[in-house]
């Protein structure tokens, strides 16, 4: 992979496409049968004009086009909307492959958590590295995600769980041109043992949260035993919302412990995980709605149930895909290779998985009237799919499908000649 050009071109045009799809129409977030609704032209170009879409089109339609106009061929290659990353936990420092290795071994994800190391062993790991130590970090992660084809991602704090590395971790998401969510209710940090989860909600709501909504779009907070409970998941989101932030939360991961009624209660934007749903669950879901914001590399890289996808969908509920990219318990930046395993374990077709992780995850950072579609006036974020066919984005597992990315109308990334 090589960078392709600085600047912001005025005008691109990527022709001979052999197909372009795209979610159709202008509603987010789909769900149904509308979910499955893909506009799919053949043969076909798409224009970009100072990074936005200016025409998508068959090529028999193209215009002749005067003045200064790059080009790129599209040739054997389709082009899908950049795809939209809505639940990364990508700022962090250091790696957690010790404990996966011991994992492979037998030892349990939340085991080591209890025992001081899991979450805690980011948490350590990112206080030491500073802020130019988490910069390049997260450069590095969204270098990687940039190459997986994501233009657009959100990632959480939650791995400083102290004033100064939150507030530290939010900025550094904002400078890479990130989304920033503030997960300070992500576990229970050390100095805090003695005061509880209840006292250390008080120290995030005084002294965290006033500078946090300055930098944060949304808030997060993990409901799950060992960690948060709903009133505690309560007291910490309601605070937030009254500080103008969007609320997500992660839930029914281990355990279902309320984290669907509480997100339909507040509000919020969506509840993130659901290996652990019931169906009761599943039609609460899809009476509302809060978007539910499915994660299967974390479920895989655990080895845990899949969360129940093809219900979810059936029953009507807007669902969103994620990679949840974390050292932990998803080490994967790859939104294709979670659309294959949409569509190998959760049982959604092609086109439900490309609409769940680009318009679907833009309603969910409240972006879909310029990200994840490719219509005219949306922002130019295009992946080049590097066969005829676009579904190859998720049929290929794992392998190289991404050609080239467009961001704002400049090729960020292209393939070798
Ligand atoms: O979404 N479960 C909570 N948080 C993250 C994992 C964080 C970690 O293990 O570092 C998740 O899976
Ligand atoms: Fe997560």
């Amino acid at each position: 992979m090589r960078p392709d050009g600085e600047g912001l071109p005025s005008r691109l045009l990527i022709r001979d496409l052999a197909q372009v799809a795209t979610p159709a129409g202008r509603a987010a977030p789909l769900r149904g049968s509308d979910l499955r609704a893909v506009d799919l032209i053949e043969d076909a170009f798409v224009l970009c004009e100072q990074g936005r879409i200016a025409s998508v089109g068959p090529m028999r339609e193209l215009r002749r086009l005067d003045g200064d106009v790059e080009e790129l061929d599209g040739r054997g290659l389709s082009a899908v909307p950049g795809l939209v990353d809505c639940h990364t936990h990508a700022c962090f420092a250091g790696d957690r492959v010790e404990e996966f290795a011991l994992r492979a071994a037998g030892a349990g994800y939340e085991e080591l958590h209890a025992a001081g190391g899991g979450i805690l062993a980011t948490v350590h790991a990112t206080r030491e590295a500073g802020e130019a130590g988490l910069t390049a970090a997260l450069e590095r992660h969204a270098e990687w995600m940039l190459r997986a084809g994501t233009t657009t991602f959100e990632a959480k704090s939650g791995y400083g769980l102290d004033r100064e590395t939150e507030l530290a971790q939010l900025r550094v998401i904002r400078a890479a041109g990130g989304v920033p969510t503030w997960l300070g209710a992500h576990a229970v940090p050390p100095e805090f043992v003695e005061r509880g989860a209840d006292g250390y909600i008080d120290f995030l709501l005084e002294d965290v949260l006033p500078d946090a909504a300055e930098l944060a779009e949304g808030a997060d907070v993990f409901l799950e035993r060992g960690a948060f409970d709903v009133g505690q998941a309560r007291r910490y989101l309601q605070a937030c919302r009254v500080a103008g932030l969007e609320l997500r939360l992660h839930g029914d991961q281990f355990t279902e412990a309320g984290a669907i009624p509480l997100a339909i209660e507040l509000g919020a934007r969506s509840v993130d995980h659901l290996e652990s749903t019931s169906a009761r669950g599943v039609a609460a879901l899809a009476a509302s709605d809060v978007v539910g914001v499915l994660l299967p590399a974390s479920a895989l890289f655990l080895g845990r149930l899949m969360p129940p996808g093809r219900a979810l969908v059936d029953a009507g509920a807007a669902i969103a895909l994620a990679t949840d990219f974390n050292p932990g318990s998803a080490f994967c930046e790859s939104l294709p290779l979670v659309c294959s395993l949409a569509c190998t374990q959760l049982r959604l077709a092609p086109e439900e998985a490309l609409a769940a992780c680009t318009v679907n995850a833009a309603h969910v950072l409240a972006r879909a009237d310029r990200k994840g579609r490719l219509a005219p006036g949306f922002d130019a974020d295009i992946v080049l799919v590097s066969a005829a066919d676009w579904r190859h984005l998720a049929y290929h597992l794992g392998g190289p499908v991404v050609h080239a990315v467009v961001r704002g109308g400049r090729i960020l990334r292209s393939a070798p000649a």
